[in-house]
């Protein structure tokens, strides 16, 4: 039987790009499978970028987001990492068998660090970490990103590894659930992320989302509304087709072509799209924001549940690796 299990780093307001990409995913898996989805604060902690930010208010609009799409905290068990502090037993663990040029060798590690600090020693051991939350769980199936890969790799060895080292067949190998719809791009057309500052968020209102759709790039060439366009080189297009039907797209790309749409007009109308889709989830992103109790009510109710596995799964690690009495 497969479970899924997924983190998200605290590292601001949800955006779009969340939404589309992988917590998409999450929402459609809770129906079939036994499902983990953690806010992971302790990779925040770790990340550079995110030492200053306010990872506890984070955690709480990540949490609120996680509710808002439709996660059900009956059907699925959503906590945070730190509350369940099995997590970094495990950690631990598998600090002492990975070698570090595993680590060193981890592509998203030259993304991670910065040339005018050092690289901590827990930022290095990122992905054991996220070996961690994944094997605590004897999680099989991890939606995530494609930026995502390496840290797979990296818990499918450290699985092998144990296995191996401790004779056993006790952690499975878990794969990667990619989502099939192409990456969604920000305002500037590269891919929407934080880092970019090139996001709609959450929080975003109609006036913000319009006045930032606005400001997109469409077809250089096209100037007037009766001159063809080319919807392929066009970022306006390129996000709409996230959120429409295909007939809806293809009216769109020949009235685009045709001359029948302006830019202008076009961008209000996937504002609208936009404000349409988010509007509900706003709505109850902005409930859950108002009433922290209620957060706090769900993070400790999916954190005893998460701590039930978690601490089966330490005590039988403990007694393969011989620690404890
Ligand atoms: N590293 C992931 C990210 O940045 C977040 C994460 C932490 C995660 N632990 C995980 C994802 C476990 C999947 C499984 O997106």
């Amino acid at each position: 039987m497969d479970r899924v299990v997924s983190g998200m780093r605290p590292t601001g307001v949800p955006h779009l790009g969340n939404l589309q990409g992988a917590l998409r995913k999450w929402v459609e898996l809770q129906d079939s499978y036994e499902s983990f989805y953690f806010i992971a604060d302790w990779h925040a902690l770790f990340g550079l970028e995110e030492r200053s930010r306010e990872i506890k208010q984070n955690t709480k609009s990540a949490l609120a987001t996680l509710l808002a799409i439709g996660l059900d905290p009956e059907k699925s068990t959503i906590f945070v990492q730190s509350q369940v502090p099995e997590h970094t037993i495990l950690f631990t663990i598998f600090s002492a068998i990975t070698p570090t040029g595993w680590l060193g060798r981890n592509p998203t590690l030259k993304d991670m660090v910065r040339a005018d600090e050092p690289l901590p020693y827990g930022l290095l051991g990122y992905p054991v970490l996220q070996a961690a939350d994944i094997l605590l769980y004897k999680g099989t199936l991890v939606p995530v990103g494609k930026d995502q890969m390496p840290h797979l790799e990296i818990t499918r060895e450290i699985a092998r590894r144990f296995n191996s080292m401790y004779g056993v067949e006790y952690f499975p190998e878990p794969q990667a659930v990619l989502n099939e719809s192409p990456v969604l791009p920000g305002i500037d057309g590269r891919k929407m992320s934080k880092s970019y500052g090139n996001i709609i968020s959450i929080e975003d209102d109609f006036e913000t989302i319009k006045s930032k759709v606005r400001l997109m790039i469409t077809d250089p060439q096209k100037i007037r509304k009766s001159d063809p366009g080319h919807p392929d080189i066009c970022t306006v297009f390129q996000m709409e087709k996230s959120f429409v039907s295909t007939e809806y797209a293809e009216d769109i790309f020949a009235k685009c072509v045709q001359g029948a749409l302006g830019c202008v007009a076009h961008k209000d109308s996937l504002a609208k799209i936009i404000w349409e889709y988010l509007s509900p989830i706003r709505e109850k992103y902005f409930y859950y924001m108002s009433h922290p109790e209620e957060l706090v009510k769900v993070a400790n109710y999916g954190a005893g549940k998460a701590r039930k596995i978690a601490a089966q799964t330490i005590e039988e690690v403990l007694d393969i690796t011989g620690v404890v009495l």
